[in-house]
């Protein structure tokens, strides 16, 4: 069982980015957390954060020959990117949304994924375990 962990915008800088609502894990400590589990799980896990919508869909793209499912928090581009979304259905990688918030109970425009319809689970407002449940998820789905 293969599996990407992939972090989008600014949570490169967990831990220090409003930590009242993203809370004080760093993104290292995250995708640790996350490699330990999928260890746990026997899974092999390659992680990778990008602030660049081009290089999140590049990533997609190469992810579509070796891995058996995505854990993804893609940040703000959830809320907008059609070209995420396109890369999404065009490798027919089954994708775990996963946010550490509950962007159902934001400002208004974190209400919409314009990704949720070509993900194939979402996870929100649980934090740090939420990427667990996501990894959880994938490996019991296979
Ligand atoms: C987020 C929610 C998004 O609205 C925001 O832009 C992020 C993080 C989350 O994990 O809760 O960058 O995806």
């Amino acid at each position: 069982m293969n599996i990407l962990l992939l972090n989008g915008p600014n949570l490169n800088l967990l831990g220090e980015r409003e930590p009242d609502i993203y809370g004080s894990t760093t993104l290292p400590e995250l995708e640790a957390k996350v490699q330990t589990r999928a260890r746990e799980l026997g899974a092999n896990l390659r992680a990778f954060q990008s602030n660049h919508e081009g290089a999140l869909i590049d990533e997609l793209h190469q992810a579509r020959h070796w891995a058996n499912g995505v854990v993804f928090n893609p940040g703000a581009f959830t809320h907008y990117s059609y070209a995420l979304r396109d890369a999404i259905s065009s490798t027919k990688l089954r994708v775990v949304e996963v946010h550490l918030s509950d962007i159902l109970k934001r400002e208004p425009f974190r209400a919409i994924s314009v990704l949720e319809e070509v993900c194939a689970h979402r996870v929100m407002g649980k934090g740090v375990p939420g990427y667990l449940e996501a990894l959880e998820w994938l490996c019991a789905a296979r």
